[in-house]
């Protein structure tokens, strides 16, 4: 018998919808929703705010005691669940984190050895209970290697980009064009998945989900699903 509760791991490249995705899994299926892509950038949101370098791990390992990271797991208005909110030792940073400055530097903190112990050591505890849907690029392979079920979301470039700019907007942010978004979008896939420490890989045991032809709806639905078979099956 398992002492705790069911988690799902849902892993894959930036922009394939995966924190849509597993926030409404997570608010179907009565589950807390972890965020680790926003602890990843609210560490980098601190590292810019303190004037240092991102691409000295020294000075960057030196900030990691003094920055806390708080999230909420479930937010709830008018039955739609929100975006986890975000807070650096007691200051918000909901919106700090997605801007264009900390979206550029966050793989270079990411690939940092001390960031990932202190960040992974963070998230294990915070699904010591299970009970979890938690998206990033580790969490099937280093996170929650025994997660009972485990999506690796993917969509084509160009796919990604277009939800790239629907995002930006809705952010009222500047929105760069198509191909430019691509290119930065290849480019954060290679950084990601080349990087020495935790690669965004495939685990060997994650079903892998293409959303290109899928609406949101339909990801969920079957995620859900997956969800069910394998919890009845435990
Ligand atoms: O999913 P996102 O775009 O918010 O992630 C931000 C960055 O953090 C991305 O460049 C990859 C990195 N990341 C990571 O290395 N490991 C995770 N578990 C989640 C995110």
């Amino acid at each position: 018998l398992r002492s705790r509760a069911p988690i799902i791991a849902i892993d894959g490249p930036a922009g394939a919808g995966k924190s849509t995705v597993a926030r409404l899994v997570a608010h179907q299926l009565g589950l807390l929703y972890l965020d680790t892509g926003a602890m990843y950038r609210a560490l980098t949101w601190y590292v810019l705010e303190q004037g240092t370098d991102p691409q000295d791990p020294v000075a960057v390992a030196e900030l990691l005691p003094h920055c806390q990271i708080r999230l909420t797991a479930q937010v709830v208005q008018d039955d739609q669940p929100q975006p986890s909110e975000v807070w650096v030792n007691d200051r918000p940073v909901t919106q700090a984190i997605r801007s264009a400055e900390v979206t550029a530097q966050v793989s270079t903190v990411a690939a940092q050895a001390a960031v990932r112990q202190r960040l992974v050591q963070q998230q294990q505890q915070y699904g010591q209970q299970g009970g979890v849907v938690a998206d990033g690029r580790d969490i099937g392979t280093q996170v929650f290697p025994q997660a009972e079920l485990k999506i690796f979301l993917t969509a084509s470039v160009a796919e990604r980009a277009q939800r790239r700019q629907r995002d930006l907007q809705a952010l009222e942010q500047p929105v760069p064009e198509l191909e430019v978004l691509a290119e930065t979008i290849r480019e954060r896939d290679r950084k990601d998945s080349t990087r020495a420490i935790s690669p965004l890989r495939q685990a060997k045991d994650a079903i892998e989900v293409s959303t290109d032809a899928l609406t949101i709806e339909q990801v969920v639905d079957q995620i859900t699903a997956l969800y069910r078979q394998t919890v009845a099956n435990r």
